[in-house]
């Protein structure tokens, strides 16, 4: 008998799962030791204890962009452009840089700029040109600065906005408080439901990035409601978690779409951005 034969005969019996398993052994293995590997340089390289940054790997780039595509009804060509511009904004990326050096908790944060998933942010503001973006969850101000930026380069193109950032620490923001991002961020400080109910003006572009219990997530968006202009966008950076947004979007009749990164070089399995339009 062959070996084939003899591997197709085995696979019949009881034997097959003892017969495959040192193939199988050796899968998993290959696969766990390149995330130790990536485990262990982060240990070494990052000082980041939470909110994790990193790249995008090229593929996930691609797909983010397709993302952005069909959810705002833009070109591809058009979303490449943009995530572009804030991958080689010089100005921002000098600010973050120094502005982390010198932070009360720069300990903890890693002098490599990097925006992960925040550059499709970048991309939906300045495709749809929002008169009023609010961002709930502001930690450093990471999102906030590049949030801030696409709405400066709308307005150097003839559509002003302005960006609330909403954060219940206040010592949040540190990397929003330079002039000119600063100059279209207003940054409020208190549990970001109350903040909402307190809006003033009409909301067209909403992200959820705050506590991310279902619980507030879900109020968040229940709130958010009232204050949202005629056809605003929402978005959520915890949609891998729960499926508040997709859920939110069906009883309020929108369309839903899901996007979810991957990492580069990061043993993190990484966030994603959720919109319902
Ligand atoms: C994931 S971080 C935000 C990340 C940020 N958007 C970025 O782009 O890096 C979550 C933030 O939500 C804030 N937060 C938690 N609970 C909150 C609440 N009830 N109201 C407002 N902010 C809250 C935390 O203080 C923290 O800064």
């Amino acid at each position: 008998m062959d070996a084939t034969k003899l591997r197709r005969a085995i696979a019949r019996t009881p034997l097959a799962p003892v017969a495959a398993f040192p193939k199988r052994l050796a899968r998993v293995a290959r696969h766990d030791a390149k995330v130790l590997r990536t485990s262990a340089r982060w240990l070494v390289t990052s000082r980041e204890h939470h909110n994790y940054t990193y790249e995008l790997t090229k593929l996930s780039r691609q797909h983010l962009a397709w993302f952005v595509s069909v959810v705002c009804d833009v070109p591809v060509q058009q979303v490449r452009a943009y995530l572009n511009e804030i991958e080689t904004d010089e100005k921002l990326r000098g600010h973050i840089e120094h502005a982390t050096a010198a932070a009360s908790r720069r300990g903890l944060a890693d002098k490599h700029v990097r925006y992960a998933r925040r550059i499709g942010w970048y991309a939906i503001v300045r495709a749809r040109k929002p008169g009023h973006v609010v961002e709930t969850g502001v930690d450093k101000g990471l999102g906030s600065v590049v949030l801030a930026a696409a709405l400066l380069r709308n307005a150097a193109e003839g559509h002003p906005g302005r960006l609330t950032s909403l954060d219940i620490n206040p010592e949040a923001g540190y990397l929003a408080r330079a002039t000119p991002w600063a100059d279209v961020v207003d940054l409020v400080i208190g549990d970001s439901v109350a903040s909402i109910s307190a809006l003033d003006r009409p909301v067209d572009l909403f992200l959820h990035d705050s506590d991310h219990s279902r619980v507030h997530e879900e109020s968040e968006f229940e709130t958010v409601e009232s204050k949202l202009a005629p056809g605003a966008m929402l978005l959520t950076d915890n949609v891998t978690v729960t499926n508040v947004l997709a859920e939110h979007a069906e009883r309020t009749g929108r369309r839903f779409l899901a996007y979810r990164e991957t990492p580069a070089r990061h043993w993190y399995p990484g966030d994603g951005i959720g919109a319902a339009w």
